[in-house]
């Protein structure tokens, strides 16, 4: 009996520990639009067209990707990028940081 109880605990602190990458990059498509990112930024064809992601996770490695969600200002000024208005500072939990992470890095080159 009581070893059932264990492994059932068990098995509930693994599936709330980690989100299975599906679902990591649905949270990422809702804080894509939750946040606006489109207002700048486009993805499949919605948002604003002078700055398409659907190719970031080719151009980008997901720490790059990452630094551009937690640090704008930072890699607008290491990249020189000059489109107007510059990216703003987010600040967003590290969960939604991941989640967006993991959404973007899988627009690859078709
Ligand atoms: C006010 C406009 C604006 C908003 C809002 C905005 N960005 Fe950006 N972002 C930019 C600009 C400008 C750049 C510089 C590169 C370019 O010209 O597209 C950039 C660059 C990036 C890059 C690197 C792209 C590349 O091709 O090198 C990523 C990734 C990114 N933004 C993600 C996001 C995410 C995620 C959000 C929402 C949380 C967001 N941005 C919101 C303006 C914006």
């Amino acid at each position: 009996m009581s070893r059932v109880l264990i492994c059932f605990a068990l098995s509930t602190l693994a599936a709330t520990a980690s989100a299975a990458p599906q679902d990591l990059k649905a949270q990422g498509e809702q804080v894509f639009t939750a946040q606006k990112c489109s207002l700048c930024h486009s993805i499949a064809g919605k948002g604003n067209p002078k700055g398409p992601l659907d190719e970031v996770g080719s151009k980008l490695s997901d720490g790059e990707i990452r630094s551009w969600i937690t640090d704008a200002k930072g890699m607008t000024e290491k990249t020189h990028a000059a489109r107007k208005p510059a990216m703003k500072a987010y600040t967003l939990s590290k969960e939604d940081v991941d989640a967006l992470g993991a959404y973007l890095s899988t627009m690859k080159k078709k």
